[in-house]
């Protein structure tokens, strides 16, 4: 057991994330016993709560993980609710009364973790307030968690940066990309540092293409109001996809530390290569989803979502190729798929490894002459639904002849090992409550995440031609099968069948 010494404060403690991952997450870290007797959450939004009504939400969004009514009263009772509105400079001062206050009698030696839930235009103002208003001056480690968006394009970023670096140092910064958290895709270095069959083949020598699909059976459900904003390409593309990218397509760090892996990481994106507009025209497809049937199940167009334009053309989806242009991989597409109203939900990657030389088994007595070319041996990553990992490789059909046949070593994690797999966000407050930044985004990430982003939004922004559109529950438009075609490849993914046969489909 290591006891964490410290005060939480949530700004947009009454919202949607911290209801649904914060609270819970502290709590799970209440139960391993990271959190035991000094630990103090201060919850800050407008709605005038109580404490008492504050506990006793904290209480209903733990209720799902089955504690005891003593335990539930305890944990709860760490929490302290701070009717605030954050333009207002005065509550600053009754937030630190308060906290100072907390400090003392909790013993959290000044250590002060401030959580950003809420809209990014705010994050300016709070940490501004946070130094002027003297709530940065206990003793102990001061941190700030920033939840994504982080700007909206280089432009807003950058500037939010600026804001934040005036109050906190670059190393007091965690700025959230909750893929980061997800046990297989902190499994991508494991299977690639600690497996000398994988490292050694793992460049243009080896690899034909790589393949990354983060597919959602869901619409936009009631974030239609944000997600017009946005579109699929700053909702995951310039994130979550090119987090995942970069840690495949990064060099081996010497040490597995947070600046040695960010520093790979910021190397790797950075030989991403920014396409031009004609660049971009030729690699990369939107489209939106239009309304559709599966199984019985009708589904309408995201145009008839709710908050969402009846004219919009934001994109639900996004296929592309992004080419890195170093030794490692120069020559080898990495594709990216990603987009609501999908087949599945099926969050995966594919290393697709090249072809033998030769087929010698295409002529051989017994053999199908059909089969003049092998398939390829593919390295399956599932990071969500299931986790695990797959090889398939070739091998021989059993009987007379020749034959060649797809044979799949496989593993999956236990759906006890996936139910007992700490949540996302429980690993990354972890995380930064062991000031390990290791799985939080630097800043020169982002930056070079949206110079790469930044091109291919304003490309389509300027495009007047209309939006493809999909089926709803189908796995995109046909234009995105034929940026692989033109390719000679085409998308290894597919219905999770392992997935499918323990009706675990939603
Ligand atoms: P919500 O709209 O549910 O919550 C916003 C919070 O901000 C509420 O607690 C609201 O409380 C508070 N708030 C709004 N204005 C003020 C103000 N002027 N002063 C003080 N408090 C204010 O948003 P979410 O929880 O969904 O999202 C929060 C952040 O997390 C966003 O950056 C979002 O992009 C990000 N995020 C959310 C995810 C999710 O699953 N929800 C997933 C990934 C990222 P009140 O009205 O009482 O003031
Ligand atoms: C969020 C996006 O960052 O990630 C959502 O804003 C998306 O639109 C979500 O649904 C996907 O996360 P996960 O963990 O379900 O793959």
């Amino acid at each position: 057991m290591n006891e964490k010494k410290v005060l939480f404060t949530i700004f947009g403690g009454t919202g949607d994330l911290a209801q649904r991952k914060l609270y819970p997450s502290l709590f799970r870290l209440y139960r391993k016993g990271d959190l035991v007797e000094s630990f103090a959450v201060i919850g800050t939004a407008r709605r005038p709560w109580s404490d008492e009504t504050y506990r006793n939400i904290i209480k209903e969004t733990i209720a799902s993980l089955d504690p005891t009514e003593e335990e539930a009263d305890a944990f709860a009772s760490h929490f302290y609710y701070q009717s605030h509105d954050v333009q207002d400079t005065e509550h600053y001062d009754t937030l630190k009364k308060l906290a100072d206050e907390l400090d003392e009698k909790y013993d959290l030696e000044g250590n002060r973790l401030f959580y950003l839930a809420m809209s990014p235009n705010f994050f300016g103002t709070i940490v501004s307030h946070l130094k002027s208003q003297g709530m940065l001056d206990s003793k102990g480690y001061h941190r700030v968690i920033i939840e994504k968006p982080f700007g909206t394009d280089y432009e807003t970023a950058s500037q939010l940066n600026e804001e934040i670096t005036q109050v906190f140092q670059e190393e007091e910064i965690y700025r959230i990309d909750h893929y980061l958290g997800k046990e297989m895709v902190q499994n991508i270095s494991a299977i690639r540092f600690a497996n000398s069959i994988f490292e050694s083949l793992w460049s243009n020598r080896y690899i034909d293409n790589i393949q990354i699909n983060i597919a959602e059976d869901l619409g936009v459900e009631e974030r239609g109001g944000y997600y017009d904003q946005s579109g699929a390409l700053k909702d995951m593309v310039q994130n979550h996809i090119l987090q995942v990218l970069s840690l495949l397509a990064m060099e081996p760090p010497v040490a597995f530390s947070d600046k040695e892996i960010r520093a790979e990481k910021i190397k790797a994106l950075e030989a991403v290569r920014v396409y031009t507009a004609e660049e971009v025209a030729k690699n990369f497809v939107r489209a939106q989803y239009g309304p559709g049937s599966m199984e019985g199940q009708d589904y309408t167009a995201y145009k008839e979502e709710l908050n969402v334009d009846p004219n919009s053309s934001t994109e639900t989806f996004v296929a592309g190729k992004f080419i890195i242009d170093n030794f490692r991989w120069s020559g080898v597409p990495f594709y990216v798929r990603t987009g609501k109203r999908l087949t599945e939900k099926g969050t995966r990657i594919n290393i697709v490894f090249k072809q033998v030389p030769v087929n010698v088994f295409k002529d051989s007595v017994g053999g199908s002459c059909e089969q003049k070319q092998l398939s390829p041996n593919v390295l399956t990553i599932y990071i969500q639904p299931t986790e695990g990992f797959s090889l398939s490789l070739n091998g021989k059909e059993v009987g007379q002849g020749f034959n060649m046949l797809p044979i799949r070593l496989e593993h999956r994690n236990s759906a006890e090992i996936i139910e007992n797999t700490p949540e996302a966000y429980e690993k990354l407050m972890l995380d930064s409550l062991n000031g390990d930044g290791t799985n939080f985004t630097h800043w020169k990430e982002v930056a070079q995440s949206w110079h790469i982003v930044d091109v291919i939004r304003q490309t389509w922004d300027q495009d007047p031609s209309e939006l493809p559109q999909y089926s709803a529950r189908s796995m995109g438009p046909k234009e995105a099968y034929e940026l692989l075609e033109k390719d000679g490849f085409e998308w290894i993914w597919a219905p999770d069948e392992w997935y499918r046969k323990r009706d675990l489909l939603s």
